[in-house]
């Protein structure tokens, strides 16, 4: 029964009992935000932790990781996520690569093609990318996209063999945005691939390893952040601008 009333204006008239618990519920709304507020900086804090330890490991990495998440975050506005969603997308795409801690340099770091053996202990980082955040109640989901970032869309990839849209949409971002920064990016041993050379090898690929449907939104998306001309990036988690272009 409601504890509302009415006098002779209409007014509504609070009783006290429900006054009192109006401001307790408010009190404790706004408790709930400051909590969540607090989780998310820990959270934040967890991350860049994690993130600092790849990069004492693997500098290229870390990089590539903060590219990833630049070239994540394009294609995720571009088919219109939720500030909410870009934020997972952000977590996710830093720490795709974060099982790479635990492969041995000696492979991790080889510039020359790996054996077979390599191969597989280097196929391994998105299991391990998963184990290691899965620790963390709070980047449950995050792992579970870090864990199929190398899915491909026509079931071949690993370590699941996911086809389509069984594989979770951030993880078929995520895919997207390593493959083209390792495409564009240099390294000691060679010279990355122009823009439009690796937006044709994403449209080649596109039905095979790639969601055709992304694949396109990405170039198109590119295609705008070029457009802008600015040589560096910023994230919402870690600080600090990055180099659009990995030297
Ligand atoms: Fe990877």
């Amino acid at each position: 029964m409601s504890k509302k009333n009415k006098n002779e204006t209409g007014a509504k008239i609070y009783s006290l009992p429900n006054l009192v618990t109006n401001v307790a519920l408010l009190n404790l709304s706004e408790e709930n935000s400051r909590l969540k507020m607090e989780q998310k900086k820990i959270c934040e804090m967890a991350a860049r932790t994690i993130l600092h330890a790849l990069d004492c490991k693997d500098h290229y990495t870390y990089g590539h990781s903060m590219r990833v998440a630049y070239f994540s975050l394009s294609l995720g506005r571009e088919i219109g996520l939720s500030e909410e969603e870009l934020y997972d997308l952000e977590l996710a795409a830093l720490f795709h690569d974060i099982g790479k801690i635990g492969v041995p340099d000696s492979v991790l770091l080889k510039p020359s093609r790996l054996t077979e053996e390599e191969f597989l202990a280097m196929k391994d980082h998105p299991s391990q990318s998963a184990e290691i955040l899965t620790g963390f109640t709070h980047f449950e989901e995050v792992a579970k996209y870090a864990k199929h970032h190398h899915e491909r869309w026509d079931g071949r990839g690993y370590p699941d063999g996911l086809k389509g849209e069984d594989i979770p949409l951030f993880s078929r971002i995520i895919l997207i945005g390593d493959t083209f920064d390792a495409m564009t990016s240099s390294r000691p041993y060679r010279k990355g691939l122009d823009y439009e050379v690796a937006y044709a090898e994403l449209e080649e690929f596109s039905g095979s390893q790639f969601d055709p449907e992304l694949a396109k939104a990405f170039v198109t998306a590119m295609k705008r952040e070029v457009a802008k001309n600015e040589k560096t990036f910023e994230l919402s988690i870690v600080d600090g601008k990055f180099e659009k272009n990995a030297a």
